[in-house]
């Protein structure tokens, strides 16, 4: 249907909380559930979108009618993306990605030691960061994960990273980010007034955010 908004257009949308391996049978990773990057691909995809759904590990259903990447650590979320984004009008990165790996992974199960057990961690590289250095034509949508001073961090992450709009979630409200079928979540954008969605159905707060990103680039064109 050449009369949907994003008809043709590639939409690239990361989900799920990232994986970082310590051994054969143990990982670091986080409460992301994969949801609220899931409704914003089948969101896309309503509107015409051509999605690629670059997801971590998550116990959902793959979504109807989009490419599906199967990834788990930051790195191998990096390279699918970047495989992919010079021919992406927008990406979105709803995953929660890890900020640390550990240096190594052992070959066998790390065996039980006698006293404590220190672990170093090596900082991932920030993707969002370096897509945001690489941008030329994409719309490029990050996340804030926040327990306090929401908007501060949020707006911080919109400057450095050079993205296009930061979605906001303080997920210490109840019902709001990981895991809940709800969010909440304040929309910056540079030279505009923040947004407020209010507390919605993931599949619902997806929808809003596709519209304001769309009334954004309508402008900007
Ligand atoms: O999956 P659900 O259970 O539905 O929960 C949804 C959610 C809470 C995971 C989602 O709404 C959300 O906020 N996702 C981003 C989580 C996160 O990692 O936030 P952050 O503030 O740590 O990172 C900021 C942005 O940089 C994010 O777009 C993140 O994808 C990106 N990032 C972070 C670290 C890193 N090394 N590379 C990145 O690209």
């Amino acid at each position: 249907d050449t009369s949907l908004p994003l008809h043709g257009q590639s939409v690239l949308v990361t989900a799920g909380g990232t994986r970082e391996r310590l051994d054969p049978v143990r990982y670091l990773t986080n409460n992301s559930s994969g949801k609220m990057g899931y409704a914003l691909a089948t969101a896309a995809r309503k509107l015409g979108a051509k999605v690629t759904l670059i997801s971590a590990p998550t116990a959902l259903p793959q979504p109807a009618g989009v490419a599906y990447v199967a990834v788990d650590s930051a790195a191998t979320m990096r390279t699918a993306l970047l495989a992919r984004y010079a021919d992406a009008q927008m990406v979105i990165m709803a995953a929660a990605v890890a900020d640390f790996r550990s240096p190594t992974v052992a070959a066998n199960k790390i065996k039980k030691t006698a006293t404590d057990y220190q672990l170093t961690l090596t900082k991932n590289p920030d993707i969002l960061a370096e897509l945001g250095q690489q941008k030329h034509h994409q719309f490029l949508i990050g996340f804030a994960a926040e327990t306090q001073n929401l908007l501060t961090y949020a707006q911080q992450k919109l400057t450095s990273k050079h993205a296009d709009m930061i979605v906001a979630n303080d997920v210490s409200s109840p019902q709001v980010g990981f895991d809940h079928d709800t969010n909440a979540v304040t929309i910056l954008q540079s030279n505009q007034a923040p947004q407020q969605l209010p507390l919605a159905s993931k599949e619902v707060i997806a929808q809003q955010i596709l519209q304001v990103a769309l009334a954004t680039r309508k402008l900007q064109a």
